[in-house]
């Protein structure tokens, strides 16, 4: 369905978010024809170009990241001429006047992409207000990182509040926008099964895993003042855990959704020291091309920066009392793959008697590679040997499951689009995130007071050593990283 003729500015326009993600996504959604024709994107940076220079550099970003899928010349020629580009200043005046005449009454949807250094957020606010651009019908599209503890995101909140209302403003976590996120909630919320063993009586444990193989590469700048806690937990990690947790909403609405994943927040129980693990990648061995160890990356030898985290928690509420939640997530693991998985409890008893053993279901939620949502189940196995029982997986992977009709929408190119149709849903609202440092503040202030050292460990492996602790000490393990 398309949406409505818009104007799109990208600040950071020839930034590396731009150039991977924001245009080739945007080209997408031209050729399969969501984005209407009148609409224009205006690229806005402090990089000396013209339009044409612009679109030169949109074809190449658009062929170097756009992913194998076939598009005619006239789509792209039709494409660049939807594309502008105007240099401009976000801390100084120049630029300005000529982005105001670019967008003058112009009648459409108008939406300013904040693809920027934080520290410029509430710069290029106040801009847009001073140039008679932040009217009632703007929305603004606000990368992360959304702070980096709650002073500051309650800081930014409050500058973004004098120009715009909260419902101008789209906070991106792009992991909202992943397929299998949103199916996550049709699972949930769509069949009868699950949801009334979706409780402490029935989970034993929840994992959530989001496994890197890459490194910080060329962001060491940015990721050696973050770590993984900011990185990673605060915002993706959360907002899975928020999915998997929240009570049902009354309907797939904005605000009734977001008020649900805010209950979970609020409702996170503190981490205890003992609970959680923090984990810096030492560089490859024995491999031909030698990958840099996290402090060779980064360039800071006594960095005490985390590049893995792995914790327990537990949601003090009625649903969930009693059923420990573990997150990890790391770079330079073994292998890239995410995964949330629901372990249920065993059966109280074995009919079958003590050889069959107890069996429990494990519902596996894959996020990439491979999406797709796996039912363990446990059934006899086949044969004249009597009564053994084996578990296998009900499987359903998507790309079996729904063909090549399944259209593959990166989840940039979805969120945008939402930003475009008005609808929320998908984005954080401003109480989720200071919630959400509200929890993480005091872990990553219990380190820095106790001067922690992040554990060794092995690029090319699952973590430290420690992180499987935390679970053997319950008798229970991490799933696989495969
Ligand atoms: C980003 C983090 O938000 O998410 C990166 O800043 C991380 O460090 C990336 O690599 C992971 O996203 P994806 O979609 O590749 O899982």
């Amino acid at each position: 369905i398309p949406v409505d003729p818009f104007d799109l500015v990208i600040f950071g326009g020839t930034g590396d978010l731009a150039q991977r993600k924001i245009l080739p996504g945007l080209f997408r959604r031209f050729v399969a024809g969501q984005m209407p024709a009148e609409s224009r994107v205006i690229g806005a940076a402090r990089t000396e170009l013209d339009s044409a220079g612009y679109r030169e550099m949109v074809v190449e970003a658009i062929r170097e990241f756009g992913g194998d899928f076939t598009y005619t010349d006239k789509q792209l020629k039709d494409f660049l001429g939807r594309i502008e580009y105007t240099p401009i200043d976000a801390l100084g005046d120049a630029g300005w006047a000529d982005l105001q005449e670019l967008m003058k009454g112009k009648g459409r949807t108008e939406a300013y992409y904040f693809s920027v250094s934080p520290a410029l957020f509430g710069e290029l606010a106040e801009r847009l207000q001073q140039w008679g651009m932040a009217d009632r019908d703007a929305r603004i599209v606000v990368e992360k990182p959304f702070g980096r503890d709650l002073e500051s995101a309650h800081a930014l909140n409050a500058t973004l509040a004098t120009y715009f209302n909260e419902d101008q403003i789209y906070r991106i976590d792009h992991y909202l926008g992943k397929e299998t996120v949103q199916n996550l909630m049709a699972v949930r919320f769509g069949n009868m099964l699950f949801e009334p063993l979706w409780n402490a009586q029935f989970i034993d444990h929840i994992q959530i895993t989001v496994a890197e193989t890459v490194g910080v590469g060329g962001r060491g700048e940015y990721y050696d003042k973050a770590g993984a806690m900011r990185d990673m937990v605060q915002n993706h990690l959360m907002q899975l855990l928020c999915l998997i947790a929240m009570e049902p909403p009354a309907r797939f609405a904005p605000d009734a959704v977001r008020d649900e994943k805010l209950k979970v927040i609020r409702a996170l129980d503190p981490v205890l020291p003992h609970h959680i693990v923090r984990g810096q990648y030492l560089a490859e061995t024995g491999n031909e091309e030698k990958m840099p160890s996290y402090r060779e990356a980064v360039g800071a030898p006594r960095s005490r920066t985390e590049s893995f985290v792995a914790l327990k928690t537990h949601i003090s509420n009625w649903r969930w009392a009693g059923t420990p939640f573990y997150l990890r997530t790391g770079k330079r693991l073994s292998a890239r793959s995410s995964e949330i998985t629901v372990v249920f409890k065993e059966t109280p008893h074995s009919i079958f008697g003590e050889d069959a053993g107890r069996h429990r279901n494990v519902l596996s939620i894959r996020l990439q590679p491979n999406e797709g949502i796996t039912l363990g189940v446990t059934i006899k196995e086949p044969g004249p040997g009597g009564m053994r029982l084996i578990d296998v997986p009900l499987d359903m992977s998507f790309a079996e499951a729904l063909g090549q009709d399944a259209e593959q929408v990166d989840a940039y190119e979805r969120l945008i689009m939402d930003v475009m149709r008005g609808n929320q849903t998908l984005f954080m609202r401003g109480d989720e995130v200071e919630a959400a440092w509200a929890w993480t503040d005091p872990i990553i202030q219990g380190w820095e007071a106790r001067n922690d050292v992040p554990k060794p460990y092995d690029s090319g492996s699952a973590g430290p050593d420690y992180a499987n602790e935390l679970m053997r000490r319950d008798g229970r393990e991490w799933r696989e990283v495969t």
